[in-house]
């Protein structure tokens, strides 16, 4: 799990950079990414040493390099004055936001802004500017990543620092950051609106051609209208803080989930008697062609998802506890997902927690226990990188009587994605995420 991390910050010369105590100190290794309080007086100055290689680059090509630039936040009442105070930022001596530190006190939340500026210089300068009596500047954090083919569109016709307003994983009930989003672009959930529903699905069709690269886990999630005849209304909260009018940039993500999947998806529904077809296009196998096993349920409670309603479940550690699943496409990368609801199959009210391996290496801990009756599947998604024309889930018991069991299995070759961290390295997979569907945000 370690490894496709480094590799990422490696390409992308990733930088976390803590709000150093002197004035010009900066660290461009990887530091490890806290909060800390911090007064300043003065500007603050920060040199992207780090880049100079790059920097140079940039200039001969007459074009800038451009940075995401983060700043963080948190009060804490760390002057005992329980006065969280409001100040300005500026970026390269322009006005770039206002900050107000109001909500985070103690139990509150860090605050960010987040800017993609277009370097002019070597060096970045972010200035905190006291604006009320009484009420001092202070900042917690600031993060840097140059960003190449990113944004490009607006930033070669502009000479603006975009301030970024809100980044939303809609349908998402995690905030989702690095290392799915290769440059820490942070994607927070976001209120379910009127007329709408949360729901998952693994895309269609990925290509490494989506605009402004997001990360698959952010694309996995979405909403939709209950109704095709019902628009979807998204409420954006500019700030109120310019008198002027400004232009803005909206990037949406859309997804065609009517139109036909891609070749070499499979999709097993495990412990199921006979193959069935979902809305016209999802056909879920049975299992038997992909493991031994040969122990099979139905949940006494018939719940929505058809098919959640059978599972396979493993009552002896034998080697048995695996699905071995021929690839159609063995050159591609996959994405893979498992699903599991309990049900209280076994009538013993005791949902499992159990790991899950991938072609022998730790995937992950299943806890089932929120798939109990009138509960939610649990989803486990990872990308899979392809070593042979076999893919191999099992399924090890790690609790005593504690029986695992799996209800659904998922894939879908990727290509493009990822590729240059999955080239060079020999991580089998890269979890994406795991989505509990009992989170509070889908309904
Ligand atoms: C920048 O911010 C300061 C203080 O908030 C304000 O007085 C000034 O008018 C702003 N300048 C511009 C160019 O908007
Ligand atoms: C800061 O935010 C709080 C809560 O939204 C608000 O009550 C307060 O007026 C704000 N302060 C300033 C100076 O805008
Ligand atoms: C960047 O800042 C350093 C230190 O303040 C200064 O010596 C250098 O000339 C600056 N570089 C540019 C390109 O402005
Ligand atoms: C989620 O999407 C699938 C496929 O489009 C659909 O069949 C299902 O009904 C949706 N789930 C919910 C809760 O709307
Ligand atoms: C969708 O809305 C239309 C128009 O209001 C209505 O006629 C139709 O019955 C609705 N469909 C569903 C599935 O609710
Ligand atoms: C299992 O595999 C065999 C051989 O490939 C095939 O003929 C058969 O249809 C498969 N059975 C199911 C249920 O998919
Ligand atoms: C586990 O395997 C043993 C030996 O094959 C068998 O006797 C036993 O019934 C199995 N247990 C379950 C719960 O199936
Ligand atoms: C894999 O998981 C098992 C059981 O949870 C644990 O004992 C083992 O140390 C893990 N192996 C690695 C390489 O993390
Ligand atoms: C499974 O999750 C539940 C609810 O979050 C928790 O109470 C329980 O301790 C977890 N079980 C294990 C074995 O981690
Ligand atoms: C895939 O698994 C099948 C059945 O277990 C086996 O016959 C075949 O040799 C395996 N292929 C590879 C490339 O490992």
């Amino acid at each position: 799990m370690e490894k496709p991390v480094q590799i990422l910050l490696v390409f992308l010369a990733f930088h976390l950079l803590g709000a150093a105590s002197n004035e010009g100190e900066l660290d461009d290794r990887l530091v490890e990414y806290r909060l800390r309080r911090q007064q300043f007086s003065r500007c603050r100055r920060l040199n992207f040493m780090g880049n100079r290689h790059q920097l140079h680059q940039s200039r001969l090509q007459h074009a800038g390099y451009n940075y995401i630039v983060r700043a963080g936040f948190y009060y804490g009442n760390y002057d005992g004055l329980s006065k969280p105070p409001t100040f300005d930022l500026k970026l390269d001596r322009e006005n770039w936001t206002t900050v107000n530190t109001s909500s985070s006190v103690d139990g509150g939340l860090p605050i960010y802004h987040e800017a993609i500026y277009l370097t002019r210089s070597g060096n970045l300068t972010v200035c905190l500017v006291q604006t009320r009596d009484g009420e001092v500047p202070f900042i917690s954090s600031l993060e840097g990543v140059p960003i190449t083919n990113l944004y490009e569109e607006v930033l070669d016709t502009t000479t603006a620092t975009l301030h970024l307003v809100a980044r939303t994983n809609f349908g998402g009930s995690e905030v989702i950051k690095f290392p799915d989003d290769s440059y820490n672009r942070v994607w927070t959930r976001g209120a379910i609106p009127p007329n709408c529903h949360a729901n998952v699905s693994i895309p269609i069709g990925y290509s490494i051609d989506i605009e402004n690269a997001p990360p698959i886990s952010m694309l996995l999630n979405y909403i939709e209208s209950v109704n095709v005849s019902y628009p979807i209304t998204l409420d954006v909260n500019l700030p109120l803080q310019y008198s002027t009018p400004l232009p803005a940039y909206f990037v949406f993500y859309f997804a065609d989930l009517a139109s036909t999947r891609v070749q070499g998806w499979w999709s097993i529904d495990c412990g199921s008697s006979s193959s069935h077809v979902v809305d016209g296009s999802i056909s879920w196998e049975i299992d038997t062609n992909y493991t031994k096993a040969d122990s099979n349920r139905r949940v006494p409670q018939n719940q929505a998802v058809e098919e959640m309603n059978t599972l396979r479940f493993f009552p002896n550690q034998t080697d048995n506890n695996c699905y071995v699943i021929p690839l159609k496409f063995p050159g591609f990368n996959h994405i893979v997902r498992a699903g599991f609801y309990y049900g209280n199959y076994d009538g013993l009210s005791k949902p499992p927690t159990f790991d899950l391996k991938l072609d022998r290496e730790n995937w992950t801990t299943v806890n089932t226990s929120s798939s109990v009756d009138g509960g939610l599947p649990i989803y486990h998604e990872a990308i899979y990188l392809t070593r042979s024309g076999n893919l191999t889930v099992c399924l090890v018991q790690t609790m005593d009587r504690e029986v695992p069991f799996i209800s659904s299995l998922e894939g879908v070759p990727i290509r493009n994605i990822y590729e240059e961290v999955l080239d060079t390295t020999t991580a089998t997979l890269h979890l994406v995420a795991s989505t509990n569907f009992g989170g509070s945000e889908v309904r």
